[in-house]
């Protein structure tokens, strides 16, 4: 199957073609098949670095976007930032990126050893208690002060989720059988999108189940605070459609908390907290997938994000108390987890 590929030179020409691996153990005792797509081989660590590839390289190409002159200014919790940050180095772009206090600060130092420009944001918006809201505006702000700006903007932009059609034609191409479920974290929608759109255009009889964090809008949950960055957002974005998905599970930052120490427990694959939430989400989804269902999970990041929260046992237990019991006891309790 073909499909649109944003294709790059030199270390960009390494984003996407992911390992599909199948996970044997973490559901061993379900009689579907689970695979993962493992996101973390991108160049810069992240899913995220097709958006940035798709969302600039087309720009850098038609000269839109001007070597030495032009300054990309996006906000991102830190993976997206990253995949701009090494596409603008790669072709001399200078890279502005708003974050929050929630970026963590090894994601920081990554951006800036590519040589972005961090800006991070303090205050929250005075209504919805979010910072989401106060980094866009202040995206806005710069745009408009700062000569031949240009926002990519991940939440409206249709080349974010354009380029996550590549993503599910890889996954397709890369399965033994037919693809019966796709688990696919979600925020700016354009993961969800891409898979969706390219399913629909090929006629795939997949069902698609949207993994959200509990307290995100994008499935009309009530914003709340999360500790776990990634997944979820607290406004809807721009690139949801009604549909995308065929199912919704919210994973709560907990849940998320032990699917990724029971992958890393089970699988020795040490992920970031959205592809725990993808796992948490199968163990709530596990008695209606039916024998033999070929499962993809998506797992956008790695864990070396996650090493001074998910995988540091004193902030876990400063934030969820004693609950190491949850993953060594091997079965993922899936009341952990909300559904919708
Ligand atoms: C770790 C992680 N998981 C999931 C997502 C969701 O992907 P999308 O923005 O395509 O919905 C992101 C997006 O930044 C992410 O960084």
């Amino acid at each position: 199957m073909s499909g649109p590929i944003a294709q790059g030179d030199g270390v960009l020409a390494t984003v996407g073609a992911t390992p599909l691996v199948e996970l044997t153990r973490i559901e061993a005792r379900s009689p579907f098949r689970v695979y993962a797509k493992l996101e973390a081989a991108n160049p810069g660590g992240s899913v995220k670095d097709r958006s940035a590839l798709a969302m600039l390289l087309g720009k850098i190409r038609d000269g839109t976007l001007v070597p030495g002159l032009s300054v990309v200014v996006e906000s991102s919790s830190g993976n997206l930032g990253i995949g701009l940050a090494q596409v603008c180095r790669y072709f001399g772009l200078r890279f502005v990126c708003v974050v929050d206090p929630r970026a963590n600060t090894q994601n920081v130092a990554i951006m800036r050893a590519f040589g972005a420009e961090v800006e991070v944001v303090t205050q929250t918006d005075p209504v919805t208690h979010e910072y989401l809201p106060v980094r866009i505006r202040r995206v806005r702000e710069l745009v408009a002060a700062i000569p031949h700006a240009y926002c990519p903007d991940q939440y409206a932009n249709h080349l974010n989720a354009l380029a996550h059609e590549t993503t599910m034609r890889e996954i397709v191409d890369g399965l033994p059988g037919p693809l019966d479920y796709l688990f696919c974290p979600t925020s700016s929608c354009g993961m969800l999108r891409g898979c969706a759109q390219f399913a629909r255009r090929h006629g795939l009889d997949v069902r698609i189940v949207a993994v959200d964090a509990a307290g995100s809008a994008i499935f009309g949950d009530t914003p709340r605070p999360r500790l776990i960055p990634g997944h979820g957002a607290s406004v809807r974005p721009p690139l949801f459609r009604e549909g995308l998905a065929d199912d919704v599970v919210h994973v709560d930052d907990l849940g998320c908390l032990v699917g990724c120490r029971r992958l890393v427990a089970h699988e020795a694959v040490l992920a970031g907290g959205s592809s725990g939430a993808a796992v948490a989400a199968v163990a709530v989804r596990r008695e209606r997938i039916p024998a033999g269902a070929n499962c993809v999970l998506i797992f956008p990041d790695r864990g070396e994000r996650y090493l001074d929260t998910i995988y540091d046992d004193d902030w876990v237990s400063a934030n969820f108390g004693d609950v190491a019991h949850l993953w060594q006891a091997g079965e993922l309790d899936p009341r952990l987890s909300t559904t919708v």
